[in-house]
């Protein structure tokens, strides 16, 4: 089947990225989202990540002027009605994702393929709200999605070679390397990910080493560019604790269980970059990585 019109449902921080990539590589896209304030903020997020690329002559006024009319805001999930492909990436959140899919598998036609961008929720779950079970998908980008090459593309228990070897050739037009993997809790990238983020956090909470040293024994070790404490603050820590979560009720493994230090943190409201506090602190307009006052 060939795809040319892709639906985004959610214009938030992945959804605009989605959005952007799909429309430079010539799909039309239709970006959905509840809320018209968050679909201009993403008009003006892609136009200023354009205009980065532009600056970096890595695409030409031409591309940013055609990237941008292929995209057309919208609030109504019955936009869907004309797409091939929909790729749903609204809020991390269980209830939320049936109501949707339940809602695109009425709106969208035969044989538009169902993707969703989800984190660690199941695809299987998520699939047997629809008929078409077989036609569902994760399509896990990563963030930032223009610069990230990274899909990891999730089969459901249902879900077809067809649609997935189509997944696999569309991911690859984008520009970027897919992986498929199987359903089960937290996929690859965040099953090994999460471990390892929370083993960091216990090494702080049980005093094995400071937050600098935790993260550079990493950076320069592992040759990893960001080390594990500076990467969950960018995450979110209450997302690390929600996908560690999915990964500790799904296996029913203690090694998942995330640590109370985590905890701690998301309670009292420290989520990282986000909330401008967590392993370390942000300030506005700074780029210096300063560590939390509370880990000195
Ligand atoms: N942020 C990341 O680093 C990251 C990385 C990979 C995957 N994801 C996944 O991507 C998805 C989106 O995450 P995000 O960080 O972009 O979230 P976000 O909070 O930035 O954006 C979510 C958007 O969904 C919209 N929305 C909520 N309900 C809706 C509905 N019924 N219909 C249409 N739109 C609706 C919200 O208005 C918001 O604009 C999640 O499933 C998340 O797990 C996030």
């Amino acid at each position: 089947m060939m795809i040319q019109t892709v639906s985004v449902i959610g214009a938030g921080t992945m959804g605009n990225g989605i959005a952007h990539v799909f429309a430079q590589n010539g799909f039309t896209v239709n970006l959905i989202d509840v809320s018209k304030p968050q679909l201009d903020k993403a008009i003006t997020v892609i136009t200023k990540n354009l205009d980065r690329q532009l600056s970096k002559a890595s695409i030409t006024e031409e591309i940013k002027a055609a990237t941008l009319k292929n995209i057309i805001p919208m609030t109504s999930i019955a936009g869907v009605h004309g797409s091939q492909l929909v790729v749903e990436a609204a809020t991390e959140n269980v209830d939320l994702k049936l109501s949707i899919f339940k809602q695109i598998d009425e709106a969208a036609p035969q044989g538009c393929i169902l993707a969703s961008n989800t984190s660690s929720i199941s695809i299987t779950k998520i699939a047997a709200v629809t008929k078409r079970p077989e036609s569902v998908i994760g399509m896990h980008f990563m963030n930032p999605v223009p610069v990230m090459k990274l899909v990891e593309i999730i089969n459901g228990y249902a879900t077809t070679k067809e649609v997935s070897d189509t997944i696999v050739e569309l991911s690859k037009k984008l520009g970027k390397v897919p992986c498929v993997v199987n359903d089960y809790p937290g996929f690859i990238a965040n099953r090994i990910l999460m471990p390892m983020i929370n083993e960091a956090i216990y090494s702080l909470y049980e005093n094995v080493a400071g937050v600098e040293a935790i993260d550079t024994v990493m950076k320069l070790g592992m040759a990893h560019p960001m080390g594990p404490l500076q990467l969950a603050d960018f995450i979110g820590l209450d997302v690390c604790y929600s996908i560690l979560n999915v990964l500790h009720d799904g296996f029913g493994n203690p090694k998942y269980s995330p640590c109370p230090l985590l905890v701690n943190m998301v309670t009292a409201g420290k989520l990282g970059c986000k909330s401008g506090e967590g392993f370390y602190s942000y300030s506005a307009g700074s780029k210096e990585l300063v560590v939390s006052g509370r880990f000195k």
